[in-house]
């Protein structure tokens, strides 16, 4: 894949132990949901660090008063594509527990692979936050590009940040290409799709897999 300034590929051993885990088809619905959360966990630590907006208070210790950072979290919109985005959300509310969470959902057909958007609730205020789209696969990219398409256009976003575990080198590119201002985060890069837009070697579905629906 041609190397984009807007992509970070983590490729962390820590993470691609859980990943391992993940794919196995033996791991449980349960233990799938822990470790996707574990994993945006690990990813939003990383993906925000740059970033995240903090604000400077006084706190006053048993010896003396000192000027100290505080994390601002409410200045972050949590965007879960649904449905598999939802099993991240817990995983970045783990570091900022009051971010708030607008929903945005999309199904791919499955002939087409064409994306569907069927259901979108944001926060009011998004535009002035820092909005971080979760998705654990990014397949042909359509979903991903969509929704930050319908972020920017129709709702005035300009501080996004995309984040997926596992992402297929022409989903990257079709985003990263797509949305140049958009910094895109993904654990791993797999090898391809399949025939049915499926990546290899993958996980299969992520939403039947947190949820339980096959
Ligand atoms: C999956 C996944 C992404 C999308 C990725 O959702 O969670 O949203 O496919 O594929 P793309 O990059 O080719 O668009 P799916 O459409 O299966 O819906 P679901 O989460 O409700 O199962
Ligand atoms: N969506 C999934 O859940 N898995 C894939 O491999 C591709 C899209």
């Amino acid at each position: 894949m041609k190397k984009y300034d807007n992509v970070v590929i983590f490729d962390h051993p820590l993470i691609k132990h859980k990943i391992a885990i993940l794919r196995d088809e033996k791991t449980s619905m349960k233990e799938f949901r822990e470790l996707v959360e574990e994993i945006t966990t690990l990813m939003t630590f990383e993906s925000l660090k740059d970033d995240v907006p903090t604000v400077e208070k006084e706190v006053k210790t048993p010896l003396e008063t000192c000027t100290q950072t505080f994390v601002k979290d409410n200045s972050i919109v949590i965007v879960p594509i649904l449905r598999a985005g939802l099993g991240m959300v817990n995983g970045v509310h783990v570091l900022f527990p009051s971010a708030r969470v607008g929903h945005i959902g999309m199904y791919r057909d499955e002939e087409t692979l064409e994306p569907h958007s069927y259901y979108c609730k944001l926060p009011k205020g998004i535009e002035d936050k820092l909005v971080l789209v979760v998705d654990p696969m990014l397949a042909t990219g359509g979903s991903a590009c969509d929704a930050i398409k319908l972020l920017k256009e129709e709702y005035g976003c300009t501080h996004i940040k995309f984040m997926a575990i596992i992402g297929a080198p022409e989903g990257v590119s079709k985003v990263a290409e797509a949305h140049p201002d958009v910094k895109i985060y993904v654990s791993t890069l797999d090898r391809c799709l399949n025939e049915n837009g499926y990546i290899l070697p993958g996980l299969g579905d992520a939403g039947d897999r947190l949820f339980g629906t096959k």
